[in-house]
């Protein structure tokens, strides 16, 4: 099943998360051929929990520390955002990677930290426009990948993996479909030379300036598989819009 995700980012308070729930279950189904899900920022798990629990719409996390309890100030564990409902968690975005410095060490443990805990994680890649203009798109892309998958190979069935394009993330400016459907068969490949007996179930999400306006264009390539969408799912007629759209 294709899966539609809000990464809120840093926005919303408790209340208008509220809101936004409330409004957002009136505008869409019963979802039984797609999956939905939200991630608010942490502050909002709590109360979003409540709001989504019976409905067909899935919480999940932006971010996750990869121990369970301890001396990290700061930080969220896993076995704390379980307990809130939630069954996703984004891990390596690219904000987390640049602005908070999270190399692939630091992620690779994450997703090992969530394979445990039986959260399922969104492993976000992407090139910059550096790269992209270097030639160096499906090199630095692979290379994400590896490293983040590094000894957890035979699991890839238990990850998605979302393909962000740096230079595309809240600028208003999406890859073509037709750029990104050549970048999702590319980690693919990767993920078939990784675990070869995979029966495939790692969806491949493309994120990136998704609107409303361009969501069908994407949604129409059986190679996109899902959305990560960020500044377009602030507004819950909007996110609809998106999870309405093919
Ligand atoms: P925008 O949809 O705002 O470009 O953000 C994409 C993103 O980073 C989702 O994780």
């Amino acid at each position: 099943m294709r899966l539609i995700a809000a990464n809120w980012k840093m926005n919303k308070t408790v209340s208008e998360t509220e809101d936004y729930i409330k409004k957002f279950l009136k505008l869409v189904g019963k979802l039984e051929d797609r999956e939905v899900l939200l991630c608010p920022p942490f502050t909002s798990l709590y109360v979003a929990g409540k709001l989504l629990k019976d409905t067909p719409v899935k919480l999940g996390a932006q971010n996750c520390f990869y121990e369970k309890s301890g001396a990290f100030t700061g930080e969220v564990s896993l076995p704390m955002l379980k307990e809130l409902g939630c069954s996703y968690v984004i891990v390596g975005h690219s904000e987390r990677r640049r602005i908070f410095c999270e190399s692939d060490e630091v992620i690779n443990k994450k997703l090992v930290a969530c394979l445990e805990e039986g959260i399922r994680p969104i492993l976000c890649v992407g090139e910059r426009i550096e790269d992209r203009e270097a030639g160096m798109t499906f090199k630095v892309v692979e290379t994400q990948i590896r490293l983040a998958l590094s000894g957890i190979e035979k699991y890839t069935d238990s990850v998605d993996i979302a393909y962000e394009p740096v230079w595309a993330i809240g600028t208003g400016v999406p890859a073509t479909p037709e750029d990104a459907v050549e970048v999702h068969r590319f980690i693919k490949e990767v993920l078939k030379d990784l675990n070869p007996g995979s029966e495939g179930r790692t969806r491949v999400l493309y994120g990136g300036s998704v609107k409303p306006e361009n969501a069908s264009e994407f949604m129409k390539h059986e190679e996109i598989e899902g959305l990560l969408v960020g500044g377009a799912s602030l507004d819950p007629e909007s996110f609809a819009k998106i999870v309405n759209s093919f």
